[in-house]
């Protein structure tokens, strides 16, 4: 989708489309147009009961007296309530109405609201980056696409009185943007077009943008005695990989920088440990939180971060197999820590230890988030609108449950605690990789992984495995590429020079 930013001109083709403020009340253009239509829109509004609430729309065909081919009317609520994630749903909504409709372009004019909460400019540069978040589609695929199921817009102009000031606004945006649709092309490639070779192939192609990316193979893995993220990847015929991508946007800084790591079981079958067949297909997600780490090193790179962070992907496939690891096997992990591995399905928390400890040892960050489609239990306790938060420290927690709020990508704070961690006890290692209670599955995962941070980095991990990808219906876009924005922002704002 082509985003463009023009100052206010009726269009003589295509769509046009209005911003209306609750009450229905029209902004300038919006009264034009009802001047033109001979107060068309003034009787649609009335006829449909349109209020202008958040996300509502109005569709109003074929108007006499302009050459548009349609007016759109777009709620945008309370001018004084308007937000950065008001102005998304009202892009997003725009794309979601007119993208199969026939039109080609629309151009979407965006009024200076009296007291609206936010700058025009930025208001034109969200409504902007809605739209083209919502343009994303998965098609590749399919090779019996009718004409009436592709989309026909392919251009949407956000006009306003400030628009070389909304086209600045947007440029990070769109550039966070790239990152996420990465992520979500990672998600939605089945595992076996992306396996991780295919995964560090992709990473070394971010290289061009700027990216430092450096691959370890299973050779020098062995090397460094990752033995719990080799034990998961030992019944699969493809290689693992730790992939370790490094964004140095700000050279002359001293400081350590930021470390986010991501699980990347680019299938997760279970193991030996097997998992029922049904829904088993999603289990190609079980990447996401390696591709939401690759998305966000691409948006840094992409708007020029001036920061410096590494990212690190633990990339396996847990797989059956006759050198698969059995239930019982003891692994030993970089850390030196010994794991009895009493569930193979139990391996994101395996790839994530090695990866911590390796992220620790080369890199000595001065913070670490993980992300990891990690348990069935998050689910349980937080369903699909919200990922789960641990964290070892209370102002790092909040940055990232504000970061998240502003982005729309929300975490809830969960527990750790002792009375946890004693659950991992083992008749014979260090550890066991399940608890003794299936109760609080979710933090006893996280507590395994607290065992990896040395001494008190501030760490968080956040369990994505409800809000990585979504279920029902289909969609454009099955992985959602959570984590990219919530990660942007996060670094943005707290780290960033
Ligand atoms: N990848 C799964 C977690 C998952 C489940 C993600 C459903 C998304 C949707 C993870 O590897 C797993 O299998 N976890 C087990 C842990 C259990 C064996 C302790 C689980 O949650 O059942
Ligand atoms: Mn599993
Ligand atoms: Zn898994």
């Amino acid at each position: 989708m082509n985003i463009v930013f023009a100052n206010i001109a009726l269009p003589r083709s295509g769509a046009v489309a209005v911003l209306v403020a609750e009450g229905g009340a029209l902004g300038k253009v919006g009264k034009d147009i009802d001047k033109k239509t001979g107060g068309m829109l003034a009787r649609a509004i009335r006829a449909d009961r349109f209020e202008g609430k958040v996300g509502q729309t109005l569709d109003i065909l074929a108007p006499n007296g302009i050459t548009a081919a349609r007016v759109l009317l777009i709620g945008i609520g309370k001018p004084q309530d308007i937000k950065p994630l008001v102005a998304e749903k009202a892009g997003s909504v725009l794309v979601d109405a007119l993208a199969k409709k026939g039109d080609k372009s629309v151009a979407v004019a965006i009024d200076e609201f009296s007291d609206a909460a936010m700058q025009v400019a930025d208001i034109a540069a969200h409504v902007g980056a809605g739209a083209r978040l919502a343009s994303y589609r998965f098609d590749k695929y399919r090779t019996t696409l009718g004409e009436r199921d592709k989309p026909s817009l392919t251009k949407v102009t956000v006009m306003c009185a400030k628009a070389p000031a909304a086209k600045t606004a947007y440029l990070p945006l769109d550039r966070v943007i790239d990152g996420v649709f990465d992520a979500r092309d990672l998600m939605n490639e089945p595992a076996n077009s992306l396996n991780p070779a295919e995964f560090a192939a992709r990473a070394k192609a971010l290289v061009k943008r700027g990216l430092k990316v450096e691959v370890l193979n299973e050779k020098q893995m062995e090397k460094l005695g990752m033995g719990a993220l080799l034990g998961v990847g030992r019944g699969s015929a493809c290689e693992s990989q730790l992939i370790v991508m490094h964004w140095k946007g700000d050279p002359k800084s001293k400081e350590a920088p930021i470390a986010v790591v991501g699980k990347g079981v680019c299938f997760d079958s279970g193991g030996i440990s097997l998992k029922p067949g049904a829904g088993m297909g999603d289990m190609k997600g079980d990447m996401g939180g390696a591709a939401a780490v690759f998305g966000l090193m691409a948006a840094l790179a992409g708007r020029r971060a001036k920061v410096n962070v590494v990212g690190v992907l633990g990339c396996v496939e847990n797989m059956p197999g006759p050198d698969a690891q059995r239930p019982g096997d003891i692994v030993t992990s970089m850390s030196g820590k010994t794991i009895e591995v009493l569930n193979t399905d139990a391996e994101g928390r395996l790839v994530l230890a090695d990866a911590l400890t390796y992220v620790q040892q080369k890199f000595a960050p001065r913070a670490i988030v993980d992300l990891a489609t990690l348990t069935g239990a998050i689910m349980v306790a937080l369903g699909d609108a919200n990922a789960g938060l641990f964290c070892n420290q209370d102002a790092l927690a909040a940055q990232l449950t504000g970061a998240g709020a502003a982005v729309g990508e929300s975490v809830w704070r969960m527990p750790l605690g002792e009375s946890y961690d004693k659950k991992l006890k083992s008749k014979f290692a260090d550890m066991q990789n399940i608890a003794s209670s299936p109760h609080g599955g979710a933090i006893t995962a996280a507590q395994f992984i607290q065992r990896f941070i040395e001494g008190d980095t501030p760490w968080a991990h956040i369990d994505i495995a409800g809000v990585a990808w979504l279920s029902g219906e289909p969609k454009p876009s099955w992985g959602t590429g959570f984590g990219v924005r919530l990660l942007d922002r996060f670094i943005a704002d707290n780290y960033e020079n």
